[in-house]
C-alpha cells in the first residue's frame, strides 16, 4: 500500500488529466494500492460542483480506461477520493480561499496545464504560503524553448520548492522499454563488458512517428522536432545507452551519470553543422495508405516560420568509452511507420576464418521501444549442411510483451507512483535540463547563422535523402522500421 497522499491536478479537466493521469491513477485503484485517506483534487478555473466533476471523470474513464465498466467496485471507492477545487490562478480571492494544504501527508501538485502558467502557479503557491516540506511539484515539458526561458521557469519553481521536491517529467523515462535499457546494461555482464569503442562500431537511435502534427500546427510551429523530441526524449535515451554504471538505481546517481554524458556531448561547429545535421519538413504524400497533406498545409502552420518536422544528427560523445563511436539519432513526424528503436551495431570480427564467399555480418543488438517492445540480437550461426562452412545470420529475439503481465500500464502510471513514493531517479534534474538546452541552443543558432537548408521529405517516407547520406558517407545505413 502506498503512503497517504493528496494529488492536486492543476488542469484537472484538461486533456492530459483525462487521457493519461486519471486513467493511470484509476488503474492503481483497481489494484487496491491506495489507503482510504488518499485523495485526488481536480483544480480548474471553471465553476463545477464536486458531483459534476465526478461525473466528468467517470465519462472520461469510460472512454480512456479499457474495460472500465468491469470495475464498478473500484470506481465506487475512486469516486469518493475525487473532489473539485475552483481556482482562477489570477484571482487573489481564489488563492486565499485555499488557506492551507494538508501538512500531515504527501501533497503532490501536478501542473497539467499549459507551461506558460507554471510561473504564475508556482509564484502564487509561494506567495500564499501553501508550500511545505511535504509538497512535491510535477511539471511537464516543454520547460521553455531555450536555455534562457527554461531557466526562467526553473528559477520560479526554485523560489517555491527545493530541487528534490521538483519532478520534471519526460514520459519516455516512464516507458518499460526505456527502463529495460538499464536492466539490460546493468543486470547482465555480457553486454557491459563489450559496451564501448572496443567492440561497438556505431549506435542508432530512431524515434519515428507516422502521424503529422494533428491539429497542433499552431503549437508545433514554434517548437519543431529538435526542441519537441531531441532536447528531451532522444537525449535521455542517448544518456541511458551511453552512461557509466550508476552506483544505485534509486538515487541521484542515475542522474549524475546522465549529466556526465550531456556534458561530454561534442558541440557542433560552423564546419560540422552542415555535414552532421539534417533538418527537414514533410511534403504531401501517402501515409498509411491515405493521402497526407504537407506540413505547410496543416492547420495553424505559418509557412514563414520554416519549422523542421524531422531532424537527424551525428553525435559524438567525448570520453574514453565512446571516442570514435558515432551516435546517429533521428526523429520525425509523418514517417513511414511509428517505430522507436535503438540499434547497437558491433564491429566486424577482426579476421574472418570462414570461406571467401562468407562475408560476415557484424552483430547487431536492437532494443525495440515501439512497436513489439523487445530485444533482438543478431548472431552468425552455421548453416546446416554436410559439405561446407557457410554462415547465416539468425536472431535471438526476446519479445518483452510475452512476459509483460502488468496489462495496460502506461508510462504515466509508473511516473505518478514514483512521485507518490518520492523516487526521483526517473525525473530530469535541473542541471540535466540546462546541459541539454545549452547543447540544443548551439544547434539552433548554427542552423540560423550558417543558413542550413530545410530539406523536404515525402510524407510516409523515412526522411530526406541527406539523412541517408549522413550514414552513407561513413559506409553505414539506417535500419528502417522494426515491425516483425
Ligand atoms: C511528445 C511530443 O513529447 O511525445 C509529441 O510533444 C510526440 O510531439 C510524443 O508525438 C511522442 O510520444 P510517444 O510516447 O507516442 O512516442
Amino acid at each position: 500500500m502506498l503512503n497517504t497522499f493528496s494529488l492536486y491536478l492543476f488542469g484537472g479537466t484538461g486533456d492530459l488529466s483525462n487521457r493519461k493521469l486519471l486513467p493511470a491513477m484509476f488503474r492503481q485503484e483497481t489494484l487496491s494500492s491506495y489507503d482510504e485517506n488518499s485523495e485526488i483534487v481536480g483544480v480548474g478555473s471553471k465553476e463545477i460542483s464536486n458531483e459534476d466533476y465526478i461525473a466528468m471523470v467517470k465519462e472520461s474513464l469510460s472512454m480512456h480506461f479499457y474495460g472500465f465498466d468491469k470495475h464498478a467496485e473500484s470506481w465506487k471507492i475512486f469516486s469518493k477520493r475525487l473532489r473539485y477545487l475552483k481556482l482562477d490562478i489570477n484571482s487573489q480571492n481564489d488563492w486565499e480561499s485555499i488557506a492551507k494544504l494538508p501538512e500531515d501527508h504527501t501533497v503532490i501538485l501536478y501542473l497539467a496545464t499549459p507551461p506558460f502558467l507554471y510561473q504564475t502557479i508556482s509564484n502564487n503557491l509561494k506567495k500564499y504560503d501553501l508550500v511545505s516540506d511535504n509538497c512535491r511539484v510535477v511539471v511537464e515539458k516543454p520547460l521553455g524553448s531555450n536555455l534562457e526561458t527554461s531557466n526562467e521557469i526553473n528559477d520560479s519553481l526554485a523560489r517555491g520548492f527545493k530541487e528534490h521536491q521538483i519532478y520534471r517529467i519526460d514520459h519516455y523515462l516512464g516507458k518499460e522499454a526505456v527502463q529495460n535499457l538499464l536492466a539490460l546494461r546493468f543486470g547482465n555482464t555480457i553486454f557491459e563488458r563489450s559496451w564501448s569503442n572496443a567492440a561497438i562500431d556505431h549506435i542508432q537511435i530512431t524515434v519515428a512517428e507516422d502521424l503529422g502534427v494533428e491539429g497542433r500546427g499552431g503549437y508545433y510551429d514554434d517548437i519543431g522536432a529538435l526542441r519537441d523530441m531531441v532536447q528531451n526524449h532522444l537525449l535521455q535515451i542517448l544518456c541511458l545507452i551511453s552512461m557509466e554504471p550508476p552506483v544505485s538505481i534509486n538515487s541521484e546517481s542515475v542522474r549524475d551519470e546522465k549529466l556526465k554524458v550531456l556534458k561530454s556531448l561534442q558541440s557542433f561547429s560552423k564546419e560540422s553543422i552542415g555535414i552532421d545535421s539534417v533538418r527537414a519538413q514533410y511534403t504531401d504524400g501517402i501515409s498509411k495508405g491515405e493521402a497526407a497533406c504537407s506540413y505547410k498545409d496543416e492547420d495553424g502552420v505559418d509557412e514563414a516560420k520554416n519549422t523542421e518536422t524531422f531532424v537527424a544528427l551525428k553525435v559524438a560523445i567525448n570520453n574514453w568509452r565512446w571516442a570514435g563511436v558515432p551516435f546517429y539519432i533521428r526523429t520525425g513526424k509523418r514517417m513511414e511507420s511509428k517505430s522507436s528503436e535503438i540499434v547497437v551495431r558491433y564491429k566486424n570480427v577482426p579476421h574472418n576464418i570462414f570461406s571467401d564467399q562468407n562475408s560476415l555480418s557484424p552483430n547487431q543488438l536492437v532494443l525495440r521501444i515501439h512497436p513489439d517492445e523487445g530485444i533482438d540480437l543478431k548472431l552468425n550461426t552455421k548453416k546446416p549442411d554436410v559439405t561446407g562452412f557457410d554462415l547465416q545470420e539468425l536472431p535471438l529475439d526476446l519479445n518483452l510483451h510475452d512476459y509483460n503481465e502488468i496489462g495496460h500500464q502506461d508510462c504515466y502510471e509508473r511516473l505518478l507512483l514514483d512521485v507518490i513514493k518520492g523516487n526521483t531517479a526517473l525525473f530530469v534534474r535541473r542541471d540535466e535540463v540546462e546541459a541539454s538546452w545549452a547543447w540544443i541552443d548551439n544547434i539552433i543558432n548554427l542552423w540560423e547563422s550558417e543558413s542550413i537548408p530545410m530539406e523536404d521529405y515525402i510524407s510516409g517516407s523515412w526522411g530526406p535523402s541527406n539523412s541517408d547520406l549522413l550514414l552513407k558517407r561513413d559506409f553505414r545505413s539506417w535500419k528502417n522500421g522494426n515491425k516483425k
